[in-house]
């Protein structure tokens, strides 16, 4: 008997007693040996309560971030994963492995980062037990002008997998924004190491940062208006093994393929932007205020300016703020 199998059989009587004669009779083992188990699953953090005459009851919020937790629900298993409790950024570690020669599709899951990053050079906010933060190598060999698409697969991957687990609608903002109820639940950071001699990538690292919860300090100020959780009170079991196996299953897929039809369409169809006003905001300059008229195959933004011309936007180079008020 594995501590999966006897994890396996308590998350099948999630919150309901289970006794350990009949646990033990299931697994074909002592109840010596379900004890000892038990114990090992407590010290890497799951609530198992025993009560004298009615056994043991896994309490549903349990919710541990694990290399076996995540493989129970991947299908992708030729991925390799790297699963800490807290990191500095997985982004950043990732980057230092691709660096040493890393094999695409070595994963990077961590349930806390002590210095994320998220794009413009901001930080992100990734504290311990309310969210989910992971890094995904790879070497897809197509030219650093393309990368657009792997963000832009990274955004459809999350934003289904969100909704599978959570039942709610997910929407992209352009460019990689995902929001539920109107707040930003997660970020998503795509960095590329170009070979300036071809202009092709060398690596790329696709970074996924997804609030789960609420913190058990509230977010900090200055995200409290904008910053949401995807899964509000939700309590789904061996939820964040589930969402990184839905969203590395999901990247691995997408990105064999990033121009897929089925990609462009699933970010379309999600898009928060698409014939609204918006305000562009490019470093530097005032914003401006222009009306989407589509999402191009590129994933540009065609617009149409306050003087009745249309121009391109590319993700690089600008922003959109949603404008309410127009
Ligand atoms: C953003 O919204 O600006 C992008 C945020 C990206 C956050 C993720 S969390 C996992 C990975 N590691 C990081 O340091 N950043 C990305």
């Amino acid at each position: 008997m594995t501590k999966d199998d006897l994890l396996a059989l308590l998350w099948q009587n999630a919150d309901s007693y289970i006794s350990g004669e009949e646990l033990a009779k299931l697994l074909s083992v002592s109840r010596t040996a379900v004890w000892k188990t038990i114990g090992q699953l407590r010290e890497v953090g799951y609530s198992i309560e025993s009560v004298p005459n009615r056994g043991y009851r896994l309490l549903s919020e349990s919710d541990v971030l694990s290399e076996e937790g995540i493989r129970r629900h991947l299908r992708h298993q030729e991925l390799e994963l790297r699963v800490y409790k807290t990191i500095s950024s997985t982004n950043t570690v990732l980057k230092s492995l691709a660096a040493e020669g890393a094999p695409a599709g070595l994963s990077l899951v961590a349930g806390e980062q002590t210095a994320g990053r998220g794009r413009m050079g901001r930080s992100f906010y990734s504290p311990a037990d309310s969210g989910l933060y992971l890094s995904l190598l790879l070497r897809p060999g197509m030219s650093a002008v393309e990368a657009t698409r792997l963000t832009a697969c990274a955004a459809v991957a999350a934003a289904e997998t969100i909704e599978a687990l959570s039942g709610k609608q997910a929407q992209i903002k352009w460019v990689n924004d995902i929001l539920v109820d109107g707040r930003k639940v997660c970020g998503i950071l795509t960095e590329a190491s170009v070979d300036c001699e071809n202009g092709m990538m060398r690596h790329v690292i696709i970074g996924i940062g997804v609030n789960t919860h609420v913190p058990k300090a509230d977010f900090p100020e200055e995200l409290k208006s904008i910053a949401g959780a995807a899964f509000g009170a939700q309590n789904i079991p061996e939820l964040r093994c589930r969402l990184a196996a839905g969203i590395l299953d999901a990247l691995a897929e997408y990105t064999k393929t990033p121009d897929a039809p089925a990609v462009f369409a699933g970010y379309r169809r999600r898009s928060l932007v698409l014939g609204k006003a918006v305000n562009i905001l490019s470093p530097g300059k005032d914003p401006v205020p222009a009306e989407v008229l589509d999402l191009l195959e590129d994933y540009s933004l065609l617009v149409r300016l306050p003087d009745g011309s249309t121009a391109k936007l590319n993700s690089g180079e600008v922003s959109v703020r949603v404008d309410d008020q127009h």
